[in-house]
């Protein structure tokens, strides 16, 4: 393989600035390389490996995305160890690969980037755009293509491409339960595992639609989840909201891990039980508890769509809605990242930043 780094001196009116351009050709195949996550493995985060793969090209339909952000969510954590709920890991499993990731190898849910070059048959972007998007896996790498029409929107302009590239899976995820909740204003809204990537943008989602939020998650994240909007918390670590004699309209449970019956005790009557990350069991007595009460319980999992980018962005641009970023780390160490997510520990969200 050969290597070349050519140094570039740039002038502008102000300043000179040095970029490093580095071109790295494949002897093999004549293509030029770039760095990416590889993913061949199940298992804990060290299954990751930084690689140097080929750069793609964009099809007549597709753009070149640079990318300049990514994250890690908990979703990307749970598919890299194969750890789901029993329906959800045969599903996966027979999607992505039974014994090792085939038709996924690259993770990374949401992105925030540039526009390197379009295909020829490109109308909607243009090169130089600032976008952010949601593929279908594959942002840990320093270039990804994405079709036209795929999930991708121009970025807000007030947001960096760090913050920006957060919004996709906890925005769309939030969105889209709290809309079947049907959110009236001044009615409680109680949002069980919202110090997280969901929860963060479901809390400020959950007031911008009218509601009296209740955020829960443990200590040290209540007083952030005071400062994005939340009217009351409540700290798991010390109180079982589903035993405290509260009931609200609607309880959204992001992690999962509140008790079935107690959560349907502590709704009111026509009340949403909305379900992020449910078992099987829990889908089957929601199914049972919809027909035969006033009380709902929604399992369904989101869909992303270019429209609701597109509403994050309005939102955001008119100061309705901002991010929670915990830590960065580079590409290079996502190991690391991966590892911190594991713990279940951040707040927010953890992005993945690729040498700006
Ligand atoms: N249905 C869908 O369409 C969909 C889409 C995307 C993701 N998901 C799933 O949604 C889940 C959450 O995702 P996320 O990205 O928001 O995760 P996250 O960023 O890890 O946030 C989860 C939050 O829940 C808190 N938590 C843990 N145990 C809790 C408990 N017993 N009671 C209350 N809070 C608790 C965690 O804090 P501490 O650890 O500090 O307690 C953390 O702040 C994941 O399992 C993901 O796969 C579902």
């Amino acid at each position: 393989m050969l290597s070349i780094n050519l140094y570039r001196m740039q002038s502008n009116k102000n300043n000179i600035e040095c970029c490093l351009i580095r071109v790295r050709f494949c002897k093999t195949i004549g293509g030029i390389l770039m760095k990416a996550i590889v993913w061949t493995k199940y298992g804990a985060p060290d299954v990751l490996q930084l690689q140097e793969i080929e750069k793609p090209t964009p099809k007549d339909n597709e753009v070149l995305i640079k990318v300049l952000a990514a994250t890690v969510t908990a979703g990307d954590c749970e598919v890299r160890s194969s750890k789901f709920p029993l329906w959800l890991w045969i599903i996966m499993r027979l999607y992505i690969g039974l014994r090792k990731p085939k038709r996924i190898t690259i993770l990374g849910q949401e992105l925030a980037g540039k526009i390197e070059s379009v295909g020829k048959d490109v109308t909607l972007f243009k090169k130089g755009d600032q976008i952010f998007a949601s593929p279908f896996f594959g942002s840990y790498a320093e270039y990804m293509c994405l079709p036209e029409d795929g999930v991708l929107a121009i970025k807000p302009a007030n947001m960096t491409y760090e913050e920006a590239a957060t919004v996709p899976t906890g925005g769309f995820t939030s969105l889209h339960f709290l809309r079947k909740g049907n959110i009236q204003s001044g009615q409680r809204v109680l949002i069980n595992g919202a110090g997280g990537s969901i929860g963060t943008i479901g809390v400020q989602l959950a007031k911008y639609f009218g509601g009296e939020v209740t955020a829960v998650d443990s200590t040290m994240k209540l007083d952030m989840l005071r400062s994005i909007g939340a009217d009351k918390v409540i700290d798991y670590t010390q109180e079982d909201f589903t035993k405290n004699g509260e009931t609200y309209d609607v309880i959204f449970d992001i992690v999962g891990k509140s008790s079935f019956s107690g959560s349907i005790k502590s709704l009111k009557k026509k009340g949403f039980y909305l379900i992020a990350n449910p078992t099987l069991s829990k889908m089957v007595r929601g199914k049972w508890t919809s027909m035969i009460s006033s009380k709902k319980v929604i399992t369904k999992m989101a869909k992303d769509n270019i429209e609701d980018l597109n509403f994050f962005r309005e939102l955001i641009e008119a100061g309705n809605l901002k991010t929670v970023i915990d830590r960065r780390y580079p590409l290079e160490q996502i190991i690391e990242a991966h590892s911190y997510v594991d713990t279940g520990q951040k707040t927010g969200n953890v992005v993945i930043t690729f040498g700006l």
